[in-house]
Parts: structure tokens; sequence; C-alpha cells
């Protein structure tokens, strides 16, 4: 019997294409797992009226392992239109399957690491004095709190009178009240001291675990006093838990800034929902943008592992397909870290860098390239390709 089962859900477009290509390299790496399906996506919406069923939701309380790829979301009115006629009427409405799964299970832990490989074409490089340039090495895992905050889902176009009544009782929100409620939109940003330690425990932990010397926390606690404040204080509090690593702050803003003059300053970051999907979308531009970036939804039972890109539905029907699996496979290595199994996890990331070093196979976004039938002509790799050789290196 395989010693770990993982519910593989490949979900849509390129999550169909990029996940089985992970399986291939953990196969490769020994890893002793077993694979079981799971339902998620577009397709599951449109026929049952549910992106995430509820079959697949029991498979990952059963499994507590999960490899996602991508799905495709639409907003609400295009998803209604999309849904089966005799579902019409019955009370189905849309609700993004992955902030379901990381609502669901409290997967509440998200980590984004933005780590450069020397070679990489599209690594970030600075402009010197003396009219060269230079490549900071990039090494920098955020942290971000993935349940609450601006994505806690409480919002209101025409906010009801009670919400209305509580509103009007804050001075600030004089200047409003006497907007109609048709105009006036209203999204909540809720943060709890549990969860700020929590995201901050679990930044602290790694940063001594593999020897960062600080921890940043990325928000903006001069205009954001009560929410971004609190993860300050609690960062404070919790930062005593961790003698010898230091806690760093900086607001959002000005971290966009310092991204593209000293990204090599900044290890282990960590923010509130909103702000660390825009941090670690950033972060992930200056060492190779999506078709690099992996990530991990963790809680306390159950762990999702998935590359931060989506879909990318012009690229579905293209065979053989253009599009980087190294985003992917850097996921399955999460997995292997997020088990015990860090010497996989290893190999598995050195095999990556060396073909990203050798440059001798590269897929079209590592050219440059605009995305097409046509990239091949131009000196890209297919995804399998790219996949052949870091196996080649296992
Ligand atoms: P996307 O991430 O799917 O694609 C944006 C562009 O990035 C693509 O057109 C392509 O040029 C490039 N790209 C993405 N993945 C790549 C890869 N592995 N290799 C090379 N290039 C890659 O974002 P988009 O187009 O905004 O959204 C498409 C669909 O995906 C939407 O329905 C959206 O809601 C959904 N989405 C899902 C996410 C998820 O499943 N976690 C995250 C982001 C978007
Ligand atoms: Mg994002």
């Amino acid at each position: 019997m395989a010693r770990y089962t993982v519910v593989s859900m490949p979900g849509d477009g390129i999550g169909k294409t990029v996940l089985p290509e992970s399986l291939r390299v953990l196969k490769a790496v020994g890893f002793d797992a077993k694979y079981v399906h799971g339902d998620i996506g577009w397709d599951f919406w449109c026929n049952e009226g549910n992106a995430l069923p509820d079959r697949t939701i029991e498979l990952l309380a059963q499994h507590k392992l999960g490899l996602f790829g991508a799905i495709t979301s639409k907003p609400k009115k295009e998803a209604d239109v999309e849904l089966r006629p005799e579902l019409h009427g019955k009370g189905y409405s849309y609700f993004s399957p992955i902030v379901t799964m990381r609502q669901r299970f409290g997967l509440d832990i998200c980590i984004r690491p933005c780590r450069s490989f020397p070679g990489n074409p599209l690594n970030f490089i600075r402009r010197t004095l003396d009219g060269g340039s230079e490549e900071p090495r990039v090494d920098s895992v955020i942290f971000r709190q993935n349940t609450e905050g601006l994505y806690c889902g409480v919002e209101w176009t025409n906010p009801p009178a009670p919400v209305r009544d509580a509103l009007a009782s804050h001075s600030k929100f004089k200047p409003f009240a006497q907007v109609p409620g048709p105009e006036l939109a209203i999204s909540v940003r809720v943060i709890t001291k549990h969860a700020c330690q929590r995201i901050l425990r679990a930044a602290f932990t790694y940063a001594r675990k593999f020897g960062y010397k600080g921890v940043t926390v990325c928000e903006k606690p001069n205009v954001l006093r009560e929410t971004s404040g609190m993860m300050e204080e609690e960062a404070k509090k919790v930062q005593k838990e961790f003698p010898g690593i230091a806690l760093w702050s900086t607001n959002i803003d000005a971290q966009m800034m310092w991204l593209t003059k000293n990204p090599e300053d900044y290890g282990v970051i960590v923010a509130s929902n909103l702000f660390g999907d825009v941090a670690s979308d950033a972060f992930a531009g200056l060492v190779g943008g999506l078709g690099f970036a992996c990530s991990g939804n963790i809680g306390d039972d159950v762990a999702v592992f998935e590359p931060t890109h989506g879909s990318a539905p012009k690229y579905e029907k293209l065979d053989p397909s253009i599009v980087n699996p190294i985003a992917m496979i850097l996921s399955a290595a999460m997995l292997l870290d997020h088990v015990g199994e860090a010497d996989k996890a290893k190999r598995v990331r050195d095999a990556v860098a060396a073909v990203v070093r050798e440059g001798k196979v590269r897929t079209y976004d590592m050219l440059r390239l605009t995305g097409g039938p046509d990239v091949f002509k131009k000196g890209a790799a297919t995804t399998s390709q790219m996949t052949d050789a870091i196996l080649s290196h296992l």
C-alpha cells in the first residue's frame, strides 16, 4: 500500500495539462503515493450547480493532501447564463471553489516562495551606475493570511438598513451618510487576532527553520489602523517567542517600490489576504512570473498545493501544449516538503534549477514570446519537453 494518498484535482484549462506533468515528476522522484481524482471547476458548476462537489470535499477530508491545477471562474451573471437550464431558479449561485476550499478546511496559511533560478532570462535585473547591469538573487517567501481580510466575503451594494445604521454610528461615515443605497458598495476587512497569530507563527517558524534573519510584516497600519494595526501588534508579541529572528515592517505601497530597488533585502514576508496576494504576485514577477509561481494552502488538517496561475483558456486547446509546467512542479515539491520528504523536494528543485541554468529547454514564456502554435518554430519547448528535461536531471 502506498504511504500517501493525494487528491489530484486538475480543474479546468491548463490545469488539466500541468497537473499530470507534476505527477510524472513525483513518480520519478520516488514519492510513495497513490492519486485519487477529485472533480472541481467550471463543468461541475454548469452541470451540477457546484464547482466544488461534496464528493471532492469528502476526498480531501479523508486524505488531507491535495494537488490542484487551476479553475476557470467567471463573474456571477456569466456564471448564471452557463448553468444548465433545468438548474435555473433552484437557488444555485456560483462561488469560487478555491476560496470555498480554503474556508471549508481552514487553509489559512498560504505560502508563496519566490526564488530566482540563476539563468532564467525572466529574472529581474538592475542597472548599475557604470551602465552595466546586475541580477540580485531573490529569495522571498510570502506568507499570506488566506481566509480573512478583504476576501472574507462580507460585502454589499446597497447595504441593508441595520448595516447602514451601524456604519452611521461611526463619525468617519458622515460624508457617505446621504449616498443612495444603490450607489454605495461596502466590502468589509475582517481580521482576527487568532488568524494573525497563526500566520505570524507560521512565518517566524519558517524563518527559524530555514535560516532567515527576520520577518517583514507588510501592511498599512498608519491608515488601516485597526486591522493592519492588529497584525503589527500581534507581530511584536509573536516575535518574542522567536529570539534571534528580527521583526521588520514595511507599508504595502512602499514595498511595491522597494521591490524593484533592493528585492534581495526581503526574505520572509507576512501579510493579510489582499496585501499578501499583491505582494506575492509582485515578487513572482521578479523571478519568472506565472510559469514559476507555486503555492501551498495549509490548515491544521488539510493542505492543498497549486500553481498561482489560472486556467489560461486561450492555451487550453493547443496541442502540443506550450505552457510552462514549472509552477505546478514546484507546487508538487512544496507538497513533498509538507509531508517531510525534504530530500525529494530538494531533488525536484535542483532538477528544475539545472534545466533553467542550462538554458537549452525553455517554454515560450521563458523566451518572451507571444503564446500561440508557432512558438515551437521560434525555439520554444512543449510542456512535456520541459518536464522531460527536468526528469532527465532526477
Ligand atoms: P491565467 O493565470 O490563467 O493566465 C494569464 C496569462 O498568464 C496567460 O494567458 C498566459 O499568458 C500566462 N500563463 C499562465 N499560466 C502560465 C503557464 N503555466 N505558463 C506560461 N504562461 C502562463 O489568468 P487569467 O487569464 O486572468 O484567467 C483565466 C481564468 O483562470 C479565469 O477564469 C480566472 O478566473 C481563472 N483563474 C484561476 C486561478 C486559480 O485557479 N487559482 C487563479 C487566477 C485566475
Ligand atoms: Mg493572485
